[in-house]
């Protein structure tokens, strides 16, 4: 039997339309992943909340809808949010999205399966805010607990149409009140900020930095900063003082430089360990499950942990990965791609059964000037190293991302999946993703074929470590956990 086209190890929805990642959190042993769901077609429409549990972050099983938008005060969608689980109750966060303003909202649960809304919502009505705020752009709750107080960061507008998240206070859950707003002031970054996350991340040196976590729109058309993407997923780092509503942040940087990562979300509760998952697409791209026919289109990003090094965020897989890992190549030493008369990568790595692998490699070139290495995914992503330029640049069609790095060697890890190529470079300095969708292309004709991954280019290069590992899942707990 061929298994369905979809992600072996990412989360996908069962049918339908996926986006955001929403209230993501870790109850005893198990993650829940909740998502911006359309469960009748594979485009946005009326959102509910989809809920999928797992164990290990790579095996998913789906449970039922949690949220269906058929409230007054979220008839036009169930949208994002975050949540929070006090005494043995599961408690959501979420915004209603009417026609009249954009309510934030409640709902419970003490079994982690049923969800009831809350009666008394919604809990933040539209018609509530400070007139500095557009009630049609207030959204995508975060609520955070310090000392005894709830504070709760919303993305979206103010009135004269710039991007803003704005802190609201309560005691209860169920009163809140206008605190303060991080804004234009810190960030000049486009006109609608969405999916605000805030955590507390020990540099090296186990100084507590806050790390805010947002998603403006439209970046593209800010030319003061490289953000190539039409909106982009941002990272800051500083300190708020919820007391006074001070804050100070650095510039903000993009969190992956590929095409595709958007409304980020940290796990919450996790402890010892700081845990983001992005939804792997970008709005306004194109549809390619759609295009192929397929019965469901979006895909959450493999889940990463982030750490502070020198200054910046460093962003590396969950390991748990590594247990579905076979060696199916490994390799030390230099390799003169110009005289490989097909100017391949010169040994048998290129062919196997599965489009699911993890690849970890550490390469130098030996005479910058004329190298260039190339890993081809399919015939439309392809990544080039130009080590003269010390440029990495990922291509899919005729777009392309780039990395400017800072001296060699390149590490990399790549994590591919059906639908997917995840980067990471040099230790998760910079993270890179795309979807693809390779049965529409060859080689690939069909997710059963073989799939490969060429290397091809120009120099001797020295390859200090070089390790492919395929994934393998067993197709009975795949199934189980559809
Ligand atoms: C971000 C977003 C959120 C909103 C949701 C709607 O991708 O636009 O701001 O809550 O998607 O699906």
């Amino acid at each position: 039997m061929t298994r369905e086209i979809r992600q072996h190890y990412h989360l996908t929805p069962p049918r339908g339309w996926m986006n955001d990642p929403n209230g993501l959190i870790y109850i005893d042993g198990t993650y829940h992943v909740f998502y911006q769901y359309h469960p009748f077609d594979t485009v946005w429409g009326p959102m509910h909340w989809g809920h999928a549990i797992s164990r290990d972050l790579c095996l998913w099983q789906h449970l039922p809808i949690a949220l269906t938008p058929h409230s007054d005060y979220d008839q036009m969608g169930c949208f994002s949010g975050t949540s929070l689980y006090e005494n043995g109750i599961l408690k959501l966060i979420y915004t209603g999205n009417t026609e009249q303003g954009q309510h934030q909202c409640l709902a419970f649960s003490k079994d982690l399966i049923h969800f009831e809304k809350y009666e008394g919502n919604p809990v933040l009505p539209a018609s509530s805010l400070p007139d500095h705020i557009n009630q049609n752009h207030l959204r995508d709750p975060r609520v955070i607990k310090e000392s005894n107080v709830y504070y709760m960061l919303c993305g979206g507008q103010s009135i004269d149409n710039k991007g803003i998240i704005a802190i609201f206070k309560s005691l209860d859950l169920i009163n809140w009140s206008y605190h303060f707003s991080i804004n234009e002031r810190q960030f000049e970054l486009g006109p609608i900020w969405e999916c605000p996350d805030l955590i507390t991340l020990n540099d090296e040196n186990a100084q507590a930095n806050h790390l805010l976590i947002f998603s403006p729109q439209s970046t593209s058309s800010l030319n003061q900063y490289q953000m190539p993407n039409l909106h982009s997923a941002v990272y800051a780092l500083g300190m708020v003082n919820f007391q006074n509503g001070e804050s100070d942040f650095s510039q903000p940087r993009l969190l992956d430089e590929g095409f595709d990562f958007y409304a980020p979300q940290i796990i919450s509760n996790t402890n010892d360990q700081v845990i983001l998952i992005g939804w792997l697409d970008m709005w306004e791209s194109e549809n390619l499950n759609r295009k192929a026919n397929l019965p469901w289109s979006g895909s959450m990003s493999y889940p990463r942990v982030l750490s502070l090094k020198e200054g910046r965020l460093i962003q590396q897989p969950v390991d748990s990965i590594t247990q579905y890992r076979d060696l199916a190549y490994q390799f030390v030493g230099s390799v003169d791609l110009a005289t490989d008369d097909q100017n391949r990568f010169p040994f048998e790595m290129g062919i196997f059964s599965t489009p699911c692998f993890d690849l970890t490699l550490e390469v130098s070139s030996n005479d910058s000037n004329e190298s260039e290495l190339k890993f081809t995914f399919t015939d439309s992503l392809s990544l080039v190293y130009s080590p003269k330029q010390q440029i990495l640049r990922l291509h899919r069609g005729n777009d392309q991302r780039t990395v400017q790095l800072d001296s060699e060697p390149l590490s990399l890890r790549i994590l591919s999946d059906v639908t997917s190529v995840e980067i990471y470079i040099n230790g998760g300095e910079h993270v890179m993703s795309s979807k693809l969708l390779r049965c529409l292309e060859t080689p690939c004709a069909k997710e059963t074929d073989t799939h490969s991954l060429q290397l091809s280019g120009k120099g001797l290069w020295h390859f200090e470590a070089f390790e492919l590992y395929t994934l393998k899942f067993d197709p009975h707990s795949l199934e189980e956990a559809k």
